[in-house]
């Protein structure tokens, strides 16, 4: 800066002297600058003292500086129109290029609206109210800091000691009402509250202000916040005094408007300020400000013989830098004039994100993921532009569609070393880091550890580690299934039943028992055939693992994807290292699972839930998912830290995956998941099989097989029994000669004994149903 400046001054020398060699001194430049200030007031003769001192100091260092300011210093009066018409006269009479001051901030409005409108900049040092701001008024530059500032620490006093309830007193002026909205917030804030405001006009006399304090005293809240300019203050402090409140009991807490010139009130004023708390700007102990003090006050004698002498204070420290400042400034002003027209002004306030506009597009960082569903990287050999597909890129595509602004970009492909594994994605989201890509998208899981390096997106995938596990078909292929419908105590009560009927069948009555027994088994025997059929028929896999733990306690195999991460989880699980096996494609999970961990193979595989939702699509059968067994948050996009696109890409994100297109594009890519379900019928399910019914073709073909044994084993023993008779009558029949006469008298008799017979039941049927039925049961019995 210092260089070309010199250059320049040097050049502009030059083109002075050739024009006018002979007087070198009127080639400075003057630079008019306004003054106004309340000259009868301390803060103004402070300052003016400060001002001639900085004007000396600024040009004994810079002599060489050929821009100069002249200084119009103007009294106000403490009046707002007197200020405002000193203003007017120093901008149409003496063309100030800036103002410094006005002093107060009721003047300080008027007089920036009017440098607003002339484009002169109005610097003030004293003007503290915080409603005047940079933000509506352009061209007012406050060299002070605002009142906003101090409240914190008035917030603070009170907090430390508790106070609940606070009366600010303040004079009814631009800077005493421009605190109050920030002091009532940061009161509420420590929890106080504020019954009461006291305004005091500037103009109030001594009684007026009595009575006010009288009033003051009726109340219950003993903790006051003055905010006064230091004249009312005196006077105000002075009538506290008097009527006894500034004694033990209360509490007076006082902004800088009195504090910041405490050193310079009369000893009258400083006595009755005792006890109170103030805050008041800390200057640094230091050489120079000792030094500038001394010079100061020496200066301040001759200036003001007649006035007690007043300290140093920092609205005299403010006025010094303010014309240093405003000094510096015109000698900048007075080059850049030499130049150029105009100290490049931009009205645009900086976007603060460039969303690139043209040219610039957003760098997507891609690589090809081991799952070709998910991102897959392709050069187009015709353009060279990188081309990606993928589940992963179509939601990445689907939610830039659904920001509210158009973001151009192009994907920038990243290569990997191999194949895809923790190490390398790590590596990937690191270049983001690297500003290498502004986003990197894939099937990136979001994880603490890359958190340091990126920002994610959220989701937008399923979250969660689980594990694939191979189903059992758990149909029962039991001998005795047949059994099964029924409980044992069914069966045995069916029996005893069954049983107890057949003895009962044999009397008349009991065939209504029977038609009933009838009516029981044609209910028992459909309730049987149906709860066999569903047994036999319906489906039922299971898996078979259902925990994790189960695995670590049996000891088994499990298997994981190569390089991912999710080998430190099984380990921080307590799995054995020998126990964990690495796989490197969905291809070789299934065969290490169909091979069982006995045969060299595994009993499940842990992975990340999406991938098994993928996994699952392609080996719809024989394979469910356990889990989640570990949480994770899933799959999402890196940015660079603090990226403002975050959070509206998330936003999209949500968007998407919220909506049916999710549903597309995981169709697209995965396939749909309802049409593979574990649930479903598996092959020939519906037939039933010789095995199904075997202990019922056993227990049939026992009994039949026993039945035929004991009829064979019962016909040859009679035979036997029979032929060992024959031959026993064949061996008595020759003794016994009137076996055929006397055979035939038997059958006489007999005959003779039937007719009785029957005209004995001729008799007896008037006896009755009954006996009939009797007797036929007893014949019925022979
Ligand atoms: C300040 O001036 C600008 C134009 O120079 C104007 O747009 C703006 O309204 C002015 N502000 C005030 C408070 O007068
Ligand atoms: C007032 O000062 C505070 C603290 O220094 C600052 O945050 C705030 O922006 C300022 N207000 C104005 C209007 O200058
Ligand atoms: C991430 O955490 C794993 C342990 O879970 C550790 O081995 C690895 O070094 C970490 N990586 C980074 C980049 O911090
Ligand atoms: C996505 O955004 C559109 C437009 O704001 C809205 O109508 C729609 O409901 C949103 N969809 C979801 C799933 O949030």
């Amino acid at each position: 800066m210092e260089i070309p400046h010199r250059v320049l001054l040097l050049l502009l020398l030059t083109i002075s002297f050739a024009i006018s060699q002979n007087d070198p001194t009127e080639e400075v430049q003057e630079f008019h600058v306004g003054v106004i200030l309340d000259l009868g007031s301390m803060v103004g003769k402070i300052a003016r003292t400060s001002i001639s001192l900085a004007m000396e100091d600024f040009y004994a260092v810079h002599q060489n500086y050929s821009t100069k300011i002249v200084l119009h210093i103007r009294d106000s009066m403490s009046d707002d129109v007197q200020a405002a018409s000193e203003a007017i006269d120093l901008l149409e009479n003496y063309n100030v290029e800036a103002i410094i001051g006005p002093q107060k901030s009721s003047q300080a409005i008027f007089i920036s609206k009017l440098g607003n409108m002339s484009h002169v900049p109005v610097i003030s040092f004293t003007a503290t109210n915080p409603s005047l701001s940079t933000r509506s008024l352009p061209y007012f530059v406050r060299a002070t800091i605002n009142d906003s500032a101090q409240v914190n620490c008035i917030a603070s006093i009170v907090k430390t000691y508790g106070w609940r309830e606070v009366v600010p007193i303040y004079e009814d002026t631009e800077y005493g009402r421009g605190i109050m909205p920030y002091l009532v917030d940061l009161l509420h804030e420590v929890d106080a509250r504020i019954p009461y405001r006291s305004v005091i006009p500037v103009s109030a006399t001594s009684e007026e202000i009595t009575q006010e304090l009288y009033k003051l005293m009726t109340m219950q809240t003993t903790i006051f916040v003055v905010h006064m300019s230091d004249t009312l203050a005196s006077l105000f402090f002075i009538k506290a005094k008097e009527v006894g409140m500034m004694n033990k009991g209360h509490a007076w807490i006082m902004t800088d408007g009195v504090t910041n010139l405490i050193d310079s009130l009369s000893p009258s004023v400083l006595e009755s300020l005792n006890g109170a708390l103030g805050v008041e700007f800390y200057v640094p102990k230091s050489r120079e400000l000792d030094d500038f003090t001394m010079r100061w006050n020496r200066r301040f004698q001759i200036e003001n013989p007649t006035d007690p002498p007043l300290k140093l204070s920092i609205f005299g420290l403010w006025g010094y830098d303010t014309i240093w400042a405003v000094a510096q400034a015109a000698a900048e002003v007075g080059h850049a004039n030499t130049t150029f027209k105009k100290p490049g002004e931009s009205i645009e306030v900086p976007r603060g994100f460039q969303v690139p506009v043209s040219g610039k597009k957003l760098q997507v960082g891609v690589c090809t993921s081991g799952y070709p569903e998910f991102v897959q990287v392709k050069k187009d050999h015709i353009t060279g532009a990188t081309k990606a597909i993928g589940l992963s890129v179509d939601v990445f595509e689907e939610a830039v569609k659904r920001l509210p602004y158009a973001l151009p970009y192009e994907y920038v492909l990243f290569s990997t070393k191999d194949d895809r594994s923790t190490e390398d994605y790590n590596n990937f989201v690191y270049q983001v880091y690297l500003k290498k890509y502004d986003i990197v998208i894939g099937d990136i899981t979001i994880r603490y550890n890359r958190t340091f390096y990126a920002d994610f997106t959220l989701p937008y995938t399923e979250s969660g580690i689980a594990m694939i596990v191979p189903v059992r078909d758990s149909r029962n292929k039991n001998t005795w299934i047949f059994l099964k419908p029924l409980a044992p105590g069914m069966w045995s009560g069916s029996i005893v039943f069954f049983i107890y009927t057949e003895e009962l069948v044999q009397r008349f009555l009991s065939r209504i028992v029977l038609i009933i027994w009838l009516v029981f088994l044609m209910v028992l025997t459909s309730s049987y055939t149906a709860s066999l059929t569903s047994m036999l028929t319906v489906q039922q896999l299971q898996p078979t693992v259902t925990d994790v733990h189960e695995l670590l306690k049996s000891g088994e195999y499990v298997g994981y994807h190569r390089g991912s991460y999710v080998k430190g989880l099984l380990e921080e699980l307590g799995f054995d290292r020998l126990k964990i096996k690495p796989y490197d494609s969905p291809d070789d999970f299934h065969n290490a699972l169909s091979r069982g961990s006995n045969n060299g193979g595994i009993a499940a595989l842990v992975h990340e839930v999406p991938y098994i939702k993928l996994f699952l699509a392609n080996h719809c059968k024989g394979y469910t998912m356990v889990g989640p067994i570990y949480k994770a948050a899933g799959f999402g996009y890196a940015l660079s830290k603090g990226s403002p696109l975050l959070g509206d890409i998330s936003k999209a994100i949500l968007n998407v995956t919220g909506g049916d297109t999710m549903i597309q594009i995981e169709k697209k890519w995965i396939g749909d998941q309802n049409n593979c379900q574990n649930v479903g019928p598996v092959t020939g399910s519906s037939t039933l099989t010789f095995a199904n019914f075997r202990g019922l073709f056993i227990l049939t073909g026992v009994a039949s097989s026993s039945s035929i044994l004991i009829a064979l084993i019962i016909y040859f023993y009679k035979k036997k029994y029979r032929s060992t008779n024959i031959a026993l009558d064949n061996l008595n029949r020759p003794e016994d000669t009137g076996l055929s006469d006397e055979s035939s008298d038997h059958q006489e008799g007999n005959q003779g004994g039937r007719v009785e017979e029957n005209a004995q039941l001729a008799g007896r049927e008037e006896n009755g149903v009954e006996e009939l039925t009797s007797l036929e049961m007893v014949s019925d019995k022979k």
